[in-house]
């Protein structure tokens, strides 16, 4: 079946996170945004002062359901930490949006949190653990309160399977962020997820701009090409009781890293993928090289403006892109969401 509303959206809700100050995080390290702020398009920071108002999100949420975005991925930051979150979740499944949460999980713990989830139907929860080792989670991960590490994740993710019982939603995963130094946990961490009675688990590699003050202790390189196939067979051929992503992920993942920058044909990013930053900015996809890229005229907002105009219907052709970065392959698992049917059946199934 064709989707009636084949449009994702990858939404950076807030900036903020008072959860963790995970050392890779795509927002940057807050210690050195005290210090200096960093400017210029496309840039993240925890620190930002302009994320859009309440109103302005649930004024843009409820034009949502007139256009033909059918996902919305709710991240941040910290989403589950922001007090209208589910104001805003309601709004979105009245609109006959598919909701899927992208969490660090420790808010799970909270029965009003928790609870509401399930009841409001949110489609999927997509719970952030880099390793089946506590130890190395936290040291990458590590939380901003004593207590609210791997333990209290893992704990999350069972309350929230516990609060579901026999229902069908929402799907709940794991995400782990795949550096040269937890290989092992390609596999170990799925199987981890299927110990606890997850749906879905997605191993992704780390994203981190070569100037990083991590990147040569963190980010993939072609010399670990064997050990990160062999990784992902092994992965493949234990047969997990939960989703993966489609076996060509594991090839994209090694294209990435062998040739960090390559000609897509066709790209879903500015076609059936797109891009929200917390103040409200469009863009249409997170590579920050597509967003450097992007020239004046194309720098778009969702405050003040209808989903309808912002997003045409797609072409399903998308653009040929010579941008391809690592950042790219982690939007794969979100234009193919593994666990959902394809963007936009939901509304129009029984
Ligand atoms: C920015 S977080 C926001 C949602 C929530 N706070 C969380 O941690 O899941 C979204 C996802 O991006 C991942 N992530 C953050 N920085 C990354 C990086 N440099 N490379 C790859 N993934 C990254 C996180 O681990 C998480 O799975
Ligand atoms: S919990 Fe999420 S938003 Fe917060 S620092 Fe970690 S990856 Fe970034």
């Amino acid at each position: 079946m064709k989707p009636t509303k084949p449009i994702s959206l990858l939404w950076g809700l807030r900036s903020f996170c008072a959860s963790h100050g995970c050392l890779y995080c795509y927002f940057g390290m807050i210690s050195a945004h005290r210090e200096e702020m960093p400017t210029g398009p496309g840039v993240l920071s925890h620190l930002s002062p302009n994320d859009l108002t309440a109103a302005d999100v649930l004024a843009f949420a409820k034009t949502l359901a007139d256009s033909p975005v059918g996902r919305v991925f709710l991240a941040g930051g910290e989403p589950l930490l922001w007090k209208p979150i589910l104001t805003l979740i309601e709004v979105l499944k009245a609109g006959g949006v598919e909701v899927v949460v992208c969490t660090s999980g420790v808010a799970l713990n909270r029965p009003d949190l928790c609870e509401p989830l399930v009841e409001l139907g949110v489609d999927a929860v997509s719970v952030s653990l880099d390793s089946a080792d506590p130890v190395h989670n936290d040291k990458w991960r590590p939380p901003h309160r004593e207590g609210d590490g791997w333990e209290a994740v893992v704990s999350g993710i069972s309350a929230l399977i516990k609060a579901r019982g026999s229902g069908p939603r929402p799907k709940v995963g794991i995400y782990s962020v795949v550096t040269r130094r937890n290989l092992a946990d390609i596999v170990a961490v799925p199987e981890l997820a299927a110990a606890l009675g997850c749906d879905y688990a997605v191993p992704q590699p780390i994203a981190l701009d070569p100037d990083h003050q991590l990147a040569a202790e963190l980010s993939l390189t072609p010399d670990l090409l064997p050990e990160l196939t062999a990784r992902f067979e092994e992965l493949y051929a234990a047969e997990l009781p939960l989703v993966l992503p489609a076996r060509a992920y594991a090839g994209q993942v090694a294209s990435a890293v062998r040739r960090p920058t390559d000609l897509v044909p066709g790209c879903f990013g500015g076609d059936t993928l797109h891009f929200v930053q917390p103040d409200g900015t469009v863009w249409d996809c997170p590579s920050a090289l597509r967003i450097a890229a992007t020239p004046l005229e194309r720098h778009r907002t969702i405050k003040g403006a209808a989903a309808r105009d912002l997003f045409p219907d797609p072409t399903g052709c998308g653009t040929d892109c010579s941008l391809f970065s690592v950042d790219c392959v982690n939007m794969w698992p979100l234009t193919s969401f593994p666990v959902l049917a394809p963007t936009g059946t939901e509304t129009t199934r029984a």
